[in-house]
């Protein structure tokens, strides 16, 4: 491998990274420029990556200690760390489109930041194009950073203080056709949490939208109606093509996204006929750097 290379695919996020390879171990020198673009740049591209469960995992570690999906049957068999994100059984078999699997993996049409339901929402996220549709299935992000900073003053002094309750099992009030069912177990494991809607960055006092419409099922002091409309407008404010970057999947890519100030969400494809194949890793994020109330 030459030295590593960083080129621009938008204006607002997201880099393309040449000159690494993800089945070796990282350099010290390489892995401080990813982790700095990581937090500038928010989503890093590799293309052309050939790695198994074990080189993914590897790789993220350097970036953090891993979630375990709350899901059991989520997860891969032999490495509990991988989530896999598939319309497709574990040999590889095309699910049937109605199976519960296949329309769990549905939500993530929804935009959203992943394990905000949990304390501490997920540092960051490492996604592996394993097999990917010949259309459709891209994945847009959002730099929640710029939709925050762009927004009118009046609204920022608004919406300071505000408070959302971010729920695992919103889904169910959300899209419940594309639930499937949990055990009580993983539902208890995982409870409601409440998170600022304008979250500081505890390192850098940055401050982003925190408004993850996938799972946030309520606003402190506002009612339901009233809540669901302020995320749909802030989401409609946020998804503006100028804090967006779209990735159109090809094999054996790779994206890496800093998860707290983005948020994401997967484009339609034909789940019944096509086959979509994404390995994940997640890597643990901090209750602080959330603005999580206690
Ligand atoms: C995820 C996710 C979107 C996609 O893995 O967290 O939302 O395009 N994936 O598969
Ligand atoms: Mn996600």
């Amino acid at each position: 491998m030459g030295a590593l290379t960083i080129s621009s695919l938008a204006e607002s996020l997201g880099v393309e990274v040449a000159g690494v390879d993800l089945s070796s171990p990282l350099s010290a020198q390489d892995r401080h420029v990813l982790e700095e673009v990581w937090r500038t740049r928010l989503v890093l591209v590799f293309r052309d990556q050939v790695i198994d469960d074990a080189a993914q995992i590897r790789f993220s570690r350097s970036f953090g200690d891993l979630e375990i999906y709350p899901l059991g049957d989520n997860r891969s068999s032999g490495h509990p760390e991988i989530f896999r994100v598939s319309n497709c059984d574990e040999q590889g078999e095309l699910l049937p489109a109605d199976d519960p699997d296949s329309l769990w993996n549905n939500l993530t049409e929804y935009w959203h930041t992943d394990s905000s339901y949990r304390r501490g929402p997920a540092a960051g996220a490492v996604l592996n194009g394993i097999e990917v549709p010949g259309q459709g299935g891209d994945t847009s992000f959002v730099n929640l950073k710029a939709a925050y900073e762009a927004l009118p003053s009046h609204r920022k002094s608004e919406l300071d203080g505000m408070v959302a309750v971010h729920d695992w099992t919103h889904g169910y009030n959300y899209a419940s056709d594309l639930m499937k069912s949990m055990k009580p177990e993983e539902v208890e494991a995982v409870p409601p949490v409440r998170h600022r809607l304008i979250r500081v960055d505890p390192k850098t006092g940055e401050r982003s939208l925190f408004i993850s419409p996938g799972y946030v099922a309520a606003i402190d002091g506002m009612s339901d109606d009233n809540a669901r409309g302020l995320i749909e407008e802030l989401t409609e404010w946020a998804i503006q093509p100028r804090f967006v970057y779209k990735h159109r999947w090809q094999r054996r890519d790779v994206l890496m996204w800093n998860n707290p100030p983005t948020m994401h969400a997967r484009d339609a494809f034909d789940y019944a006929s096509q086959k979509r194949i994404m390995h994940r890793t997640t890597i643990v994020g901090d209750a602080r750097a959330s603005g999580e109330l206690v």
